[in-house]
């Protein structure tokens, strides 16, 4: 493989100061410093982890969509995992990027962080493991990977400020092993920060994490970053391992840190140390060969939509099918219901947030698969039907598609730029305009030459054409200050009376909105007049400031809401007209976002209330969920078919119509627990900053492993997930293949899988290892997954022997030891559990330790997986 020519000694022993000093920090938001005269090329990084956005969160070039991670760790399937790896990493590629900022694999403790979608699973092992496949696809393509955030950013409440307060068992058997298994086995170039501390010391800046752990027990010599802005010292967090401050223009790695080794507050080998980590990764980086600062292009190929639509269908869970409801018929009329079904919730909010190639809708999904049949009719006609029945938004739907710009009639709007205000000048002339099509502008890097600093102003024109007479709300979001106006009208003032809100990463207002009559037809002239965020007249205390802000418009008819549910439960009523019915309810990334945390777990108002309507009307309701992390659900018990999709990414829409109408049988099982009502789960009195703190008060028993240890049923159980056929598991051999180093011993299963239903079906086994009964020093969760296998595709009747990959014992059987910072595997009787779907699918074998045993350090990989990225 080619590598760059640089010598990484040799340039070491040339660089002055000043330039060692500027390696240590990015120059913009997404690249290195370059020294062009020692051959040194800029790096670029980019975002992650469910698509690869570029470097323009600003109208950036469109890219593919993944499923957001929790939909991929309900595939329990490494395979698709790490062909999805690379495909991100031929992504990195069309955007010129070298290094992508993912996967996400801090922990869901609770139903609300807003950015749990972000990440695979509650469980460390399901984690760990579709990592280090997301890690090893990524890396097939030469493309650096970037486990992110180490460690304990499990929540968005003041998450640069919080002090996380956890037990160095839960630290380690929870927290941390997420990284250690993707290290183990991936060995990936580079490794983020996390924005909080950890038991008193910011991540970024904390030795015995960066030091102590993970650079000498794990022996990691790649890279690590800080987060955004998530670099808070100049000595202490050099001295501890952090290589790289992100985003430049830096703060302390400037003259700051000249005047600390003038002082000798840092060393400069330990600076040099730093420098290394940072040559490596550029060394690292040329194997892509990837030119330096190349234009970011697309590759919207058929080979990528089959893909993502096949990871959208096979991530949806099916939680419930009674009588067989499911799958549905293409030859039978269709009543789609719902806040969800006609918007497309493909990904969530925040860094992760990007624009797709393209977007699918469940009710487009739906009509594609009636399609066909419904234009054979004679005469055609639509076999379906859509009503609204609720919104869902949290944020009025975006405005930009809405309009058409005043001067072509192109869908969007026109986006003017100037360096002075209306009222400072009134013949001002705009130095930049855009016709642009989203109406949500983050401008953290938009760049023009004539804009210099953070203070400038902003309209956007379009013409808006409503279909039907009535009211209309428009809404305005800004981190700055804005005005909206309809025909010349006033209609919303985001400027005076401004109030704090969550927006734009936790610094912008919350949408404030307006109400105007119009008439079906008619073109109305809307304007925005906006001002970046220094003419804020909020005070927002706020590391992570992001320069000039955003905006956002939004826009849609009012709706009365008791009309719409009787419409909905109406035509629900309808059996003559309506074979079968389908209620799309969920959140979306209004709701589910970075920067803030969910307030409840509920679901946006009107949602429960339409579903549980529709049902009473209509028992035989199909209802789809759509969310990142669990939502309650309080008319479950009354459904009969359930299905729980996530952000599906470009292909959401379809993916969810394939399981619906049995394309594609589904296997997916909850990489999350969902608790009956918020209260029920275990982090409940411990989710959010208090007195500058939280508690990880339920220590190791995170998800199942509280409700398992507590005897109480959740709403759906972590790894519960049904399928249209049956399967029975039987003749579980388990052996020990034991060595004297318990790093390298494993533990081998083989079983029989036989579908024994009438749908050709895919299994998921999940590996579960009970710990000794009589086990002494610790309490321990009463069962913990240590494997998950998915078998292919098995057709009805066929039976088959699966001989799962080695698991590592020391894996299968260790616990933390507090008591001597190792960990430990026990002496004793351990049950393999191996459980299949459906109820009472599991077999179960023992297999005994014979001496306690305790280590430290990598697990490296018994299952003799190839892929290492950082050799
Ligand atoms: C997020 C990171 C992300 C970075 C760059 C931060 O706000 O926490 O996950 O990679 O921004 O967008």
């Amino acid at each position: 493989m080619k590598r760059t020519q640089i010598d990484i000694e040799a340039v070491l022993a040339q660089l002055s100061l000043d330039e060692k000093v500027a390696l240590l920090a990015g120059i913009d938001g997404w690249h290195t410093k370059a020294i062009p005269r020692l051959g040194v090329p800029s790096i670029r990084l980019s975002d992650g982890p469910n698509g690869v956005r570029g470097t323009r969160f600003f109208n950036g070039v469109p890219a593919a969509c993944l499923p957001c991670e929790t939909a991929l760790g309900a595939t329990f399937d490494q395979d698709l995992v790490r062909e999805l790896g690379q495909l991100l990493g031929q992504e990195c590629k069309a955007k010129g990027a070298h290094v992508l900022l993912g996967p996400t694999i801090n922990i869901q403790r609770g139903p609300l962080g807003g950015r749990g979608f972000e990440s695979f699973s509650e469980d460390p092992v399901l984690s760990g493991t579709l990592a280090a496949s997301y890690c090893e696809g990524v890396q097939a393509e030469d493309i650096i990977p970037t486990p992110k955030h180490l460690v304990c950013n499990d929540q968005e409440h003041e998450r640069v400020a919080v002090n996380s307060i956890v037990t160095d068992r839960a630290l380690r058997e929870i927290y941390l092993l997420p990284f250690q298994i993707a290290l183990g086995r991936a060995r990936p170039g580079a490794l983020m920060t996390s924005y909080n501390k950890v038991n008193g010391t910011h991540a970024s800046e904390d030795p015995r994490l960066l030091r102590d752990i993970v650079r000498r027990e794990w022996g990691f010599d790649g890279l690590i970053m800080s987060d955004w802005f998530g670099t808070y010292s100049v000595s202490e967090a050099l001295n501890a391992g952090l290589d790289l401050e992100m985003p430049g223009m830096s703060h302390f790695r400037g003259p700051c840190l000249i005047h600390a080794i003038t002082s000798n507050k840092v060393k400069e080998h330990v600076v040099d140390e730093r420098v290394r980590s940072v040559l490596r990764l550029v060394q690292l980086a040329a194997r892509a060969q990837i030119p330096e600062m190349a234009p970011e292009v697309q590759r919207n190929l058929p080979a990528t939509s089959a893909l993502l639509r096949r990871a959208a269908s096979e991530s949806v869970v099916l939680l419930k099918n009674e009588d067989h409801i499911l799958p549905l018929s293409p030859a039978k009329t269709t009543l789609v219901i719902g806040p969800n079904a006609n918007i497309a919730a493909y990904c969530g909010g925040g860094s992760a947030a990007l624009p797709a190639y393209y977007t699918t809708t469940p009710l487009e999904g739906i009509r594609n698969k009636a399609a066909a049949l419904s234009s054979s009719l004679s005469p055609p006609r639509d076999l379906v039907t859509f009503t609204q029945g609720a919104y869902g938004h949290k944020e009025l739907p975006l405005l930009g598609e809405q309009l058409r710009a005043p001067e072509d009639g192109r869908v969007g709007y026109t986006f003017r730029v100037y360096t002075e205000s209306k009222e400072q000048n009134p013949a001002r002339v705009a130095v930049d305009t855009l016709h642009m099509t989203s109406s949500s502008a983050f401008l953290m890097d938009y760049v023009h030459p004539e804009v210099k600093g953070d203070l400038y102003y902003i309209t956007m024109d379009g013409n808006f054409t409503p279909a039907e007479t009535g009211d209309y709300e428009f809404g305005l979001t800004v981190a700055g200050t804005g005005l909206l106006y309809v025909d010349g009208e006033l209609v919303v003032d985001n400027k005076t009376n401004q109030r704090q809100g969550t927006s734009f990463f936790g610094i912008g207002t919350p949408e404030e909105r307006g109400v105007i009559h119009l008439t079906a037809g008619q073109t109305y002239a809307v304007h925005v007049d906006y001002g970046t965020a220094p003419t804020s007249t909020l005070k927002v205390k706020n590391v992570v400031s992001f320069g000039p802000g955003g905006v956002r418009v939004g826009g849609a008819r009012r709706i009365e809401p008791a009309q719409a549910v009787e419409e909905a439960v109406r035509l629900a009523s309808d059996t003559a007209s309506f074979d079968q019915v389908v209620v799309c309810v969920g959140l979306n990334s209004d709701w589910e976002s970075e920067g803030f945390d969910r307030p409840h777990m509920d679901l946006p108002a009107g949602s429960d209330a339409l579903v549980h309507r529709v049902l009473a009307a209509r028992a035989d309701a199909v209802v789809v969920v759509q969310s990142g992390t669990p939502v309650t659900m309080p008319w479950a018990p009354q459904t009969k078919a359930l299905l729980q999709a996530w952000y599906g990414g470009n292909e959401a829409g379809n993916g969810i119509a394939d399981v619906l109408f049995g394309d594609v049988n589904p296997a997916a099982k909850l990489p999350l627990s969902f608790p009956v009502t918020l209260a029920q789960n275990p982090s409940y009195l411990n989710y959010r900053s208090e007195g500058g703190r939280v508690l990880y008060g339920e220590d190791v028993y995170v998800g199942y492993r509280y409700y398992d240890s507590i005897g109480v049923q959740p709403l759906f159980r972590f790894g519960h997930g049904l399928s249209y056929t049956s399967f029975a598991a039987s003749g579980l051999a388990v052996t020990v293949v034991d060595t004297p180093a318990i790093k390298a011993a494993s533990l081998t299963l083989v079983l029989t899988v036989a579908n024994t239903g009438d749908r050709a079906g895919a299994e998921v086994l999940q590996v579960y290892v009970a710990p000794p009964p009589t086990t002494t020093a610790v309490r321990r969760p009463v069962r913990e997954l240590k494997a998950f296998h998915k078998v292919p595709l098995l057709q009805p009747g066929e039976s088959r022997a699966v001989a799962l990959p080695p698991i590592s014992l020391a894996l299968a059987t260790s616990y933390w030891d507090e008591n001597r910072d190792a960990w430990l595997s026990e002496a004793g009787a351990y049950t393999v559990h191996v459980v299949g779907t459906g109820a009472g699918n599991t077999v179960s074998q023992t297999f005994a330790v014979h001496a306690s045993r305790w280590w430290t350090g990598l697990l490296g990989d018994v299952s003799g997986s190839t892929t290492n990225g950082h050799a």
